[in-house]
């Protein structure tokens, strides 16, 4: 046999593909799309958060910070944890500022996971889950969320934790779904933990953006869970700044120092000037998160509205940013072709459901095939315009 060329990418990153929301909202740029893909906000920050990133820079908040955070932003995480949810934090030892909650989570799972041990994620799951996992040397194992309500199989759930299982990822609420889990649920997966002896990694970047009364649980407040949790969580949503790339893990000492070594040498440290506005953003009063709320459940409610007149069976989504919907009452039965005839046709952007399955574009209908999701992160002009656009939109 030739021997393989070493001029190739690692078998590591061969086995995932680029992120298909990035590529969409490239498509978009170049289709001149209504972007409703990419889950960012195109409407301005907060003046007051932007105000505050200034006068950072400005007073030369421009070096190198401590690797795992500022002393300031890790009190103001561990305070804001514990004003809210109960939980004592200790700021010196369980918190680590990252580049966005996307570092946070690589860095959980190349710190606590070692190749061989199993990740266990819900499915439908936020990208980002298998490459992070392949990345870990991890072998996941999914539980389906049942479409229309998303809720999953205990049974299923149980027979998934073994030996081998290291960790569980769980997203609340949940990208791309729209689910809050329940604290029944979140109890379930609580027993479980402590029964396999498992880390529960906890996503919770859209803890604020909840609807319909909807509240938030966050795992780690469970009897039992603090010593075995990762809160990851992040500013990019809740202040509306995503390209901020702030985010943290907060975790017990003994996880924080595997979590705080990988972060070290993969980014040293969150931008220093927008780590300080980040304490000027967490100390915002409660007005400032339930006003967040509201705008979001607004639009939600034109969103959905919009696209079950275009034909799309919707999930009504009770938290988080994003409505999953159900392509397959228009006569489309494949996902990215749909979503190409939506972008180059039409003129509008959205993620194929199969993007948030294994298997991109191989999942059978009942998976992402017949599934298209759309974010609402957007200003009114923007839905407007997308609302003009698909009435285009015909039955096949
Ligand atoms: C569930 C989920 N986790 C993480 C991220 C990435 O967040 P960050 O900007 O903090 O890296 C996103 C972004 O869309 C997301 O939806």
């Amino acid at each position: 046999m030739a021997p393989m060329t070493k001029l190739r990418m690692s078998q590591k990153a061969a086995r995932f593909t680029e992120s298909v929301i990035r590529e969409m909202t490239r498509l978009a740029l170049q289709h001149q799309a209504v972007n409703l893909s990419q889950g960012f906000p195109d409407f301005p920050a907060p003046e007051a958060i932007k105000a505050a990133a200034a006068r950072a820079i400005g007073e030369d908040a421009n070096q190198y910070t401590v690797t795992w955070g500022t002393p300031a932003l890790r009190q103001a995480i561990a305070r804001d944890l514990t004003r809210r949810h109960g939980v004592p934090i200790d700021p010196d030892t369980q918190v680590t500022v990252t580049c966005g909650s996307t570092e946070a989570m690589v860095a959980t799972l190349l710190g606590l996971v070692d190749p061989g041990d199993e990740v266990i994620v819900f499915e439908p799951f936020y990208e980002n889950y298998g490459p992070d996992a392949i990345l870990s040397g991890a072998t996941v194992r999914y539980v389906t969320l049942r479409a229309p309500d998303w809720s999953f199989d205990p049974d299923e759930l149980a027979a998934a934790f073994t030996d081998k299982t290291r960790a569980i990822i769980v997203n609340t609420p949940n990208n791309p779904t729209g689910k809050v889990f329940s604290r029944d649920e979140l109890e379930a997966i609580a027993a479980l933990c402590r029964k396999w002896d498992v880390v529960a990694v906890t996503d919770e970047i859209y803890e604020h953006i909840v609807y319909d009364g909807a509240v938030h649980v966050p795992l780690m407040a469970l009897e039992g869970m603090a010593d075995r949790t990762v809160a990851i969580n992040s500013v990019s949503k809740t202040f509306s700044v995503t390209g901020w790339r702030v985010g943290w893990a907060v975790a017990p000492p003994a996880l924080a120092a595997g979590i705080r070594k990988v972060h070290d040498f993969l980014t040293v440290n969150a931008p220093a000037p927008l780590q300080q506005a980040a304490v000027f953003a967490l100390d915002l009063p409660p007005a400032y998160f339930q006003d967040l709320a509201q705008h979001y459940q607004a639009r939600r409610d034109r969103v959905v509205a919009m696209l079950e007149r275009a034909g799309l069976r919707c999930s009504v989504p009770r938290g988080a940013y994003y409505v999953m919907t159900d392509i397959t009452g228009l006569g489309w039965h494949d996902d990215v072709a749909f979503v190409r005839h939506l972008v180059e046709e039409i003129g509008v952007a959205a993620v194929p459901g199969s993007s948030f399955y294994r298997a991109p574009g191989t999942h059978a209908i009942a998976g992402g095939r017949g599934r298209v999701r759309f974010c609402f992160c957007k200003q009114d002009e923007t839905l407007a315009e997308a609302e003009r656009r698909l009435e285009k939109l015909k039955p096949r």
